[in-house]
């Protein structure tokens, strides 16, 4: 019989291993194995392979001395050895004193922490609790299976609502999470495992999470929109405008920029026209562009900070800035009516690192915040 070429040896064994492995993939997969599973099964297969193929090689020349088994048997044991252990380094690797450290760990205490502490061990709490395995907080985290809580600015709600959603996710279901799937995907037991520290430092946490630049984005990520379209939003904000919010008792925008968007006093936005400018009454503060084409941050910050020895007062320093954004949504469609609309406003990049970082040095947040 003539030996195989190396070729020869391959010809059938590497197909076969291939269809073998794929199979073996998907259907680890299709049974939930964590892909490190995958991965090591398929390297089982591999290792298999390797070993018909070792088989099927030519003979070695027969050994003329002891020598000559003795270094290939301890070569064999060596190649096998780096083999095993470079492989198995890559692994990820199971640490149990930090699984037990995690298990002894102290509850968090948060009494006489002071504001920034309670928010770091708020933050702490949320990543113990695998909040993050669902929910992105801009730029962070690893799953868009519930609301990225910062482009949606968990931030401005009350934090009786806040804590009730922890406790209650079915309480109010998230825009855009309606399908039967997310509406059971938040666990329920949050009641139970965290206790009233925990609690209050992880909402101290949530609240943190706003975007003096961006109105809020909706929905389940890729399929996301702004408030500026959203027609409940818009809708609140009518009431907020007209002065009807109890949350925001002694607001009325359209006493003063009118019901219907004709201005009530002179001098007052005509919301109406979206070739009207921006004010120039603020030195050194002034958008070149038309109404219809402010940034979220130029409504957001004329609404908020006013303009200055006008009737057009700070709203931002009494108001929750929740329901400014309702109402700042909803001015918009006085030049810009949600039924003539040919397309939504784009859903604005995910703030990075850095630009959350210049939100807090560049002062854009109100003191104190509403
Ligand atoms: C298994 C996935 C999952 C985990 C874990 C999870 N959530 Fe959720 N969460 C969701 C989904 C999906 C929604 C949206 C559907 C809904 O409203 O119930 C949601 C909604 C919310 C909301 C309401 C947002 C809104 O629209 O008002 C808050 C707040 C929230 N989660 C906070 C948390 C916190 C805090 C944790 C960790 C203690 C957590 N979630 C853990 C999946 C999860
Ligand atoms: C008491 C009257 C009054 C009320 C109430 C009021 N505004 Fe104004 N608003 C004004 C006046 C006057 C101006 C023009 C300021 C100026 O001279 O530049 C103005 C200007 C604005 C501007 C444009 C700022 C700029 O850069 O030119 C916006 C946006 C605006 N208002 C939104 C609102 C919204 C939203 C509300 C309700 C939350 C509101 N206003 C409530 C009187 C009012």
């Amino acid at each position: 019989m003539k030996e195989k070429t190396f070729v020869q040896n391959i010809k059938f064994k590497l197909p076969i291993f291939a269809v073998l492995a794929t199979c073996i993939w998907i259907f680890a997969g299709k049974a939930g194995f964590p892909i490190w599973w995958q991965i090591e099964f398929v390297s089982f297969a591999l290792v298999g392979l390797i070993v018909f193929i070792i088989l099927d090689l030519p003979a070695l020349a027969p050994e003329k001395k002891n020598r000559d088994w003795v270094v290939r048997l301890l070569g064999t044991y060596a190649v096998g050895s780096v083999l095993f252990i470079s492989i198995t380094n890559q692994l990820p690797q199971f640490d149990p004193q930090v699984e037990i450290d995690k298990l002894n760990k102290p509850p968090i205490k948060i009494e006489g922490l002071a504001g920034p502490e309670v928010i770091a061990a708020g933050r702490v709490v949320f990543e113990e609790n695998k909040c993050f395995n669902c929910h992105k907080v801009f730029w962070e985290g690893n799953s868009d299976r519930g609301p990225n809580l910062g482009t949606k600015q968990i931030g401005l709600y009350s934090e009786d609502y806040i804590k009730k959603q922890i406790l209650d996710p079915r309480y109010k279901q998230s825009p855009g999470y309606e399908d039967p799937k997310s509406k059971k995907a938040m666990p329920t037991y949050y009641g139970e495992d965290l206790d009233e520290g925990q609690l209050t430092a992880l909402v101290a946490y949530l609240k943190t999470m706003r975007d003096p630049t961006n109105i809020p984005v909706e929905g389940k990520y890729p399929d996301q929109w702004t408030w500026w379209d959203d027609e409940t939003i818009l809708k609140e904000g009518e009431v907020v405008f007209n002065g009807l919010e109890p949350a925001t008792e002694g607001l009325n925008c359209s006493v003063c920029h009118g019901k219907d968007g004709i201005p009530m006093m002179t001098g007052a936005l005509d919301f109406r026209n979206g070739e009207n400018k921006d004010t120039d009454k603020i030195p050194g503060d002034h958008y070149e562009g038309p109404l219809k084409d402010w940034p979220d941050e130029l409504w957001y910050k004329r609404v908020t900070r006013g303009v200055p020895e006008t009737p057009m007062a700070p709203w931002g320093t009494i108001f929750p800035h929740l329901y400014l954004w309702k109402a700042e949504a909803y001015a918009r469609t006085f030049h810009d009516p949600l039924d003539k609309r040919t397309e939504k406003r784009p859903v604005p990049p995910v703030p990075t690192k850095e630009e959350i970082e210049r939100w807090k040095t560049e002062g854009l947040f109100l003191d104190p915040l509403l």
